[in-house]
This record gives structure tokens, sequence and C-alpha cells, in this order.
């Protein structure tokens, strides 16, 4: 089972995710409170995630095109709604509704 690092606003999170699971999931399955404003839809970014360490799979389309269109990213972006789980990661979550005060948003889909 691959196990995630997260550094969140409050600190550093570890724990399992299911193999081929959603990371935006993975992440929220945590107890972490990632936005995920348009359902993992790629539409959004607010489930953005920097990738500190390892491997994820390749950025498809759809997520290319989205993060193009935005200023400033931090550096190895990626939306965490379009990842799979499939090794162990070092991450840190960008985007949290404890810190920006926005609702989470829509459950994305399995
Ligand atoms: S881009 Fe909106 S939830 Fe991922």
């Amino acid at each position: 089972m691959p196990k995630i690092e997260a550094d969140t606003a409050t600190g550093v999170e570890s724990f399992d995710a299911l193999e081929n699971r959603k990371l935006v999931l993975a992440i929220k399955d945590a107890g972490i409170d990632i936005l995920h404003r348009c359902g993992g839809n790629a539409k959004c970014t607010t489930c953005r995630v920097e990738i500190i360490e390892g491997d994820v799979e390749p950025m498809q389309e759809l997520e290319r095109e989205r993060l193009a269109r935005e200023d400033k990213l931090e550096p190895n972006t990626r939306l965490s709604c379009q990842i799979r789980v499939h090794n162990d990661l070092h991450i840190k979550v960008l985007r949290q509704a404890s810190v920006t005060g926005l609702e989470p948003g829509t459950v994305p889909a399995e």
C-alpha cells in the first residue's frame, strides 16, 4: 500500500493510500481538508499539490492545458484529482478549506 507524506498548513501528515486511488481522495480520506471545488474535473485547480518526492503518472492533456492557464505555480504542481496513487509520495497540499475559508466542494468521483 503506497505511503503518503503530506505537508499541510498544520504540519506533516503520514498515511497509507489505496493503490490506484485518486490522490485527492486519498488526501481527503486522511482527514486533510483539501479543496476540490470543481468536483475533480480539472477545471478549478484548487486540488493542486506540489510533488516533492516520488513518481506520479505523466500529465495528460486536460491537466496540462488547465495548469498552463495559471500564473506563478509552485514547482512540480499537479492536480491531485488527475493523479492515481501507485507509489510512495511526499507532497505539499497547497489549498485547504481551513486556510482559504472556502467550502471544499463536491467530492470527486472514485
Ligand atoms: S481541478 Fe478542480 S478538483 Fe481538481
